[in-house]
């Protein structure tokens, strides 16, 4: 039997690879790890406790998620977010990943719509849902962010209009850094609600921006955004599995059984005793407001230095304002890099991490064109722990990450 033709053509997601690769040249020396958007920081103490508390939970959660969290992600969000979160309308999943791919495979017929660049998985996610892609292209001098008008031209010349569209949005954004203001997401809703569209606003950094500015989208197109999130990045605790999505009223009607449907076929529920800890992250607290803070300072101070000195030695990179990503743009050194047979993302990553021992993604793996030479860069390779106790300067917990830039720079002008 011929199964191999059979199969899909997936790969092994590029995050994991680099950081496979990593480890096995670790073996042979130091290597600058910004592969892998893991958060560096603890899972907060109360919460540890917490789930210690509720190890003895071993029945099956009810499917769309335990009503107690559902009640407390929906007051936290209202509050954070300004946005009219309904207990009956979150679902909780394992990690948001699995959640965007609900939405997607809940659909029999759509098209989805990519911004270039955004996120490894949602392509593949769409692939396997059985739906085509559309990318549309931002430029580094907009920040990477979509533009409505890039938004209204795709819309008015789609050939099939009456096919559902989804669109993708992340803010603040991986792998950009960068996250959109009011304005902005203002003119795209506008663009939006003109045309119909789908909104699924991936909201995994909305806590971790930097000065807490962030803002839904769904704040400003209510009627047609699903928005996700949960505890992986602002609460240190990707391991912990817990996403979350609040479905808004307009689509909860059809869309919310229809994800339950998913759900309940494939994943039953999320673990019971994360589910009860959980709800310890979505009742404010001083101790969490204090955690959140200070990821944000340290975040915003290693970014904001990190991007001023790859600027400084002209590998254009915007300035970061959630998460905790850059995208350097290595285009000002093209005619250079082409002299040592460079001309992709690709092979600039493989000789940075072979040559410079520096790990960084390709824009490639995030929808970049090739010949492109944008990586994406995660500064986390530093001591969280330590960052959050705030006992040393910051200028000594920055200083590995800004090792790394030193070395990429060193290495460039070689
Ligand atoms: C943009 C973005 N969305 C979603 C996820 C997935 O998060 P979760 O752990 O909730 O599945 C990640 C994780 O790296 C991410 O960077």
């Amino acid at each position: 039997m011929d199964i191999r033709s059979a199969l899909r053509s997936l790969n092994h997601s590029e995050t994991l690879l680099i950081n496979e690769r990593s480890d096995e040249l670790e073996a042979t020396g130091k290597v600058h790890r910004f592969g892998f958007g893991q958060s560096p920081f603890p899972v907060p103490e109360s919460l540890r406790q917490a789930l210690a508390d509720q190890v003895h939970q071993k029945a099956y959660a009810p499917v769309q998620g335990l009503p107690a969290l559902r009640q407390a992600v929906a007051e936290f969000h209202r509050l954070e977010d300004q946005v009219d979160w309904q207990a009956h309308r979150v679902l909780i999943g394992p990690g948001s990943k699995l959640l965007i791919y609900a939405v997607l495979a809940a659909f029999r017929r759509a098209e989805v719509a990519l911004v270039s660049p955004s996120w490894v998985s949602y392509e593949p996610q769409a692939h396997l849902a059985g739906h085509p892609v559309h990318r549309l292209m931002t430029r580094a001098d907009d920040e990477w962010r979509l533009q409505p008008e890039a938004l209204a031209s795709f819309c008015a010349e789609r050939r099939e209009p009456g096919r559902p569209l989804i669109l993708i949005l992340n803010t603040p954004g991986n792998p950009s850094g960068t996250s959109y203001e009011e304005d902005h997401l203002k003119a795209l809703a506008e663009v939006m609600r003109r045309h119909e569209v789908l909104v699924i606003s991936d909201e995994i950094y909305g806590r971790l921006h930097h000065e807490g500015q962030h803002r839904s989208m769904a704040r400003y197109y209510p009627e047609g955004t699903v928005v996700t999130g949960g505890l992986s990045k602002w609460c240190g605790a990707g391991g912990w599995r817990l996403g979350i999505m609040h479905i808004p009223e307009a689509l909860a009607g059809d869309l919310l059984p229809a994800l339950k449907g998913v759900a309940s076929e494939t994943w039953s529920c999320v673990a019971s005793p994360i589910q009860h800890a959980a709800i310890a992250a979505y009742t404010p607290s001083p101790e969490m407001t204090r955690y959140v803070q200070r990821q944000r300072e340290v975040l915003s101070y290693i970014g904001q230095q990190a991007a001023a000195r790859l600027n400084a030695g002209s590998v254009h990179t915007a300035m970061p304002s959630g998460g905790f990503y850059l995208m350097p743009d290595f285009s000002p050194h093209r005619q250079r890099l082409k002299a040592r047979g460079i001309d992709s993302a690709d092979t600039l990553c493989e000789r940075l991490l072979t040559e410079a021992r520096v790990a960084l993604l390709p824009g490639s793996a995030f929808g970049m064109p090739t010949g492109d030479l944008t990586a994406r860069l995660s500064y986390v390779n530093f001591d969280g722990t330590a960052a959050l106790a705030g006992n040393l300067p910051m200028a000594d917990v920055a200083a590995p990450v800004m090792a790394g830039i030193d070395a990429i720079l060193h290495w460039l002008d070689d």
